[in-house]
């Protein structure tokens, strides 16, 4: 029987803690952290986290300064707006939600948010600085993992670490952060020709493929953790992860569930960062 790591109450305890240091903040200040959210289009599921942002701001004290643009926004308009975002003394945190319509790069969307206001830590300079272990900002998945990790007192160094997926926003930082925590660290991919020879040896897995039923009871070592990323639907329609639970948390010493478990804690780590950028900001 594997330890549930509660992402939902981790997240509460985090948010707690920010909201009294948003008071303290505040009193030193005399302003709010503020964190703008821009959302270009329509998508259902976009709309729902951007909602979710809004209420993380006001639980915590922040002012949020929301931009629903429709959907027809020129990459011109967007770029003027985020321009206009840099220089605004209100706004500690830029963040365009993802995916942003298609006429719209978002590389170039990424490259114009100036670093110091970059919450999301996608820009090449932040990505950088995770690199060389030296950061203000990491992004959200990744940090809601450590965070987990460190709140259940779990031992990382000379431990074995595999990722499992390689995007920009979740397998690489995750890899990179996990290395600064002394791991020996293996990332899986599609062209990884075995995956489970990998992970059956690992102390720790993390997996972020985005296809249920992905990690088997059977690729996972007696007493390992297992962090499970996935965000996917089966066949009955119901939200579950990249992991087989009942039969990984058999095996496992650790676990985190879908839905409660790595979910709840990106958006507070959004909020981490934006008091993190405020701060910064004030000190300089
Ligand atoms: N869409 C889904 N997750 C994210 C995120 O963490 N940041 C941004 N900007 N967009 C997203």
């Amino acid at each position: 029987m594997a330890i549930i790591m509660d992402g939902k109450a981790t997240s509460a305890k985090v948010r707690a803690d920010l909201a009294q240091k948003t008071i303290e903040f505040k009193e030193k200040y005399g302003y709010a952290p503020g964190l703008a959210v821009i959302i270009v289009g329509e998508d259902p599921a976009s709309q729902i986290y951007v909602r979710n942002k809004k209420k993380a701001c006001e639980e915590v004290g922040y002012n949020s300064f929301e931009y629903a643009l429709p959907e027809k926004t020129t990459e011109e308009e967007l770029l003027k707006l985020i321009d206009e975002l840099n220089s605004d003394k209100k706004v500690h945190g830029i963040l365009v939600q993802s995916p942003t319509p298609r006429h719209i790069d978002e590389k170039k969307i990424q490259l114009a948010i100036r670093p110091e206001k970059d919450v999301d830590a996608f820009h090449p300079v932040n990505v950088g600085k995770i690199m060389i272990g030296d950061y203000d900002f990491v992004p959200c998945t990744p940090a809601g993992i450590t965070e987990l990790l460190d709140e259940y007192g779990i031992e990382t160094c000379g431990k074995s670490c595999v990722v499992i997926g390689r995007s920009d926003i979740v397998g690489k930082p995750m890899a990179m952060l996990m290395l600064h925590k002394n791991c020996t660290v293996t990332v899986c991919h599609s062209r990884t020709p075995d995956v489970a020879k990998v992970t059956k040896e690992a102390d720790i897995v993390i997996s972020a493929v985005g296809k249920a039923d992905f990690v088997k009871g059977d690729m996972i070592k007696e007493g390992a953790v297992v962090i499970d990323v996935g965000m996917n639907r089966n066949s009955q329609g119901k939200l579950c992860g990249d992991v087989v639970y009942d039969e990984c948390e058999k095996k496992a010493a650790y676990i985190t569930p879908v839905p409660g478990g790595v979910g709840p804690m990106t958006i507070t780590m959004l909020m981490k960062n934006t008091l993190k950028s405020a701060q910064l900001f004030a000190e300089k």
